[in-house]
């Protein structure tokens, strides 16, 4: 990432709040998983266009969950080859668009086989399981188990596969994916639900998908330790080869592992008060830019931009919202939970870190705040990638009806 001179320039240039994202860094991770036959990026995690510009000029396949998002990747040079929509719903413009471009499903819910197959979308789709198991850094990103909404329920796999086959597609993809922000620790069980869902592998199966979800140490701790990761998939993979007679390819759909690292919030300290419990710090940054402590209770590692001579002080860090719920240090039950952080003083940069997932790619126009600029990092370069929105953009969508 840049430096601190750098980052204050920045800052300066565009204003705050502004997001960074190395993109070179995300490169460098990717590479981390090429013992994966095919990389497909979640977009969902963070779509800029010149992020997914860089991957689609790697050979990266890329996961779309909308219509839009199968644009958005086009836009981006992704043939449509490799671009995959996985999605527990198929809205209708979606399923035209998918059908235009040619683009394969992942479908999550049975009852989207019979339209899919109706349309003149590819006759070949992924099915999605639930393997009745879920993990995840917060119940609200487990996307497996009996509460979860996602995937075909691992029991009615044999029943989903009889009705695609009636409907005339071929089910050339097997794909799971149970959270995100998955330890090792359930790797076993899920190579496990995977290997059961192949006893019932249609003749027409090539691919085996192991999903996103690995995880990020937002505490600073391990890196997600990807070599023992692939290893076991790659060993499973030879297994079920051997088993079934043929190749298959191995997938993995990462979204947060690629980018969360590589992202930076810079927010500006406006006012500093205490309450008798808390000592609070309010920045120009709240939910409507980043999301995820109010969603998950997730926890950002934060600093003051040149005050490593400062007093530490555990410090409570809030956002501008008219809500009570705008704070960006705060537990999963929603209580402040202090950080150490320099003493501050209206005006410091604060950097927030690890914001490069679900960040920008969640924020939102509440309380008629803009959605922030960003400035992308490429050969060591920074650039202005998204500009912020103007107060016309804002209007733009509604009429005057005086
Ligand atoms: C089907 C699917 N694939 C991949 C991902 C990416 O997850 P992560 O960003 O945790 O890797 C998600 C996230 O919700 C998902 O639902």
């Amino acid at each position: 990432m840049l430096d601190a001179a750098r980052i204050r320039a920045l800052a300066q240039e565009h204003g705050t709040p502004l997001y960074l994202l190395d993109i070179d860094q995300v490169l460098e991770r990717a590479a981390r998983l090429a013992a994966f036959d095919t990389l497909r990026y979640a977009q969902k995690a963070h779509p800029g266009l010149a992020l997914l510009r860089a991957l689609a000029s790697r050979g990266y396949a890329v996961d779309a969950t909308s219509g839009f998002e199968i644009e958005r990747a086009l836009a981006a040079g992704f043939s449509p080859d490799r671009i995959e929509l996985a999605t527990d719903v198929l809205d209708r413009r979606t399923l035209e668009v998918a059908a235009t471009h040619g683009v394969r499903a992942n479908l999550g819910s049975a009852d989207l086989i019979e339209p899919y197959a109706a349309s003149s979308a590819p006759r070949s789709c992924t099915l999605r399981l639930n393997p009745g198991f879920g993990s995840g850094h917060n119940k609200r990103v487990t996307t497996g188990g009996p509460h979860s909404k996602h995937g075909i329920w691992h029991e009615e796999l044999p029943e989903a596969l009889a009705r695609a086959e009636r409907a005339g597609l071929e089910v050339t993809g097997l794909h799971l994916h149970i959270g995100s922000g998955v330890a090792l620790e359930g790797l076993a069980q899920t190579i496990e639900a995977m290997d059961a869902a192949l006893a019932h592998a249609p003749a027409t199966l090539e691919r085996v998908s192991a999903g996103g979800g690995l995880a990020v140490p937002y505490d600073g701790g391990p890196e997600f330790p990807v070599d023992e990761y692939a290893s076991a998939w790659l060993a499973a993979r030879e297994r079920w080869q051997e088993r079934l007679g043929r190749a298959l390819h191995l997938e993995v759909e990462p979204g947060r592992y690629l980018v969360a690292p590589a992202g930076l919030l810079v927010a500006e300290v406006r006012a500093c008060k205490q309450t008798p419990d808390w000592n609070w710090v309010l920045v120009d940054a709240g939910f409507q830019t980043l999301a995820r402590p109010l969603l998950y209770g997730a926890y950002h590692r934060m600093e003051l931009l040149d005050a490593t001579d400062r007093p530490l002080r555990p410090t409570v860090v809030a956002g501008p919202l008219c809500e009570s719920g705008d704070v960006l240090t705060q537990s999963a039950e929603g209580e402040p939970r202090p950080v150490q952080l320099a003493q501050a003083r209206p005006g410091d940069l604060l950097l927030i870190h690890d914001a490069g997932a679900y960040g920008i790619s969640m924020a939102s126009n509440y309380n008629g705040f803009p959605l922030p600029p960003e400035v992308v990092v490429q050969g060591g370069e920074p650039r202005l990638a998204r500009r912020r929105q103007t107060f016309d953009d804002l209007l733009a969508l509604e009429q005057d009806l005086s």
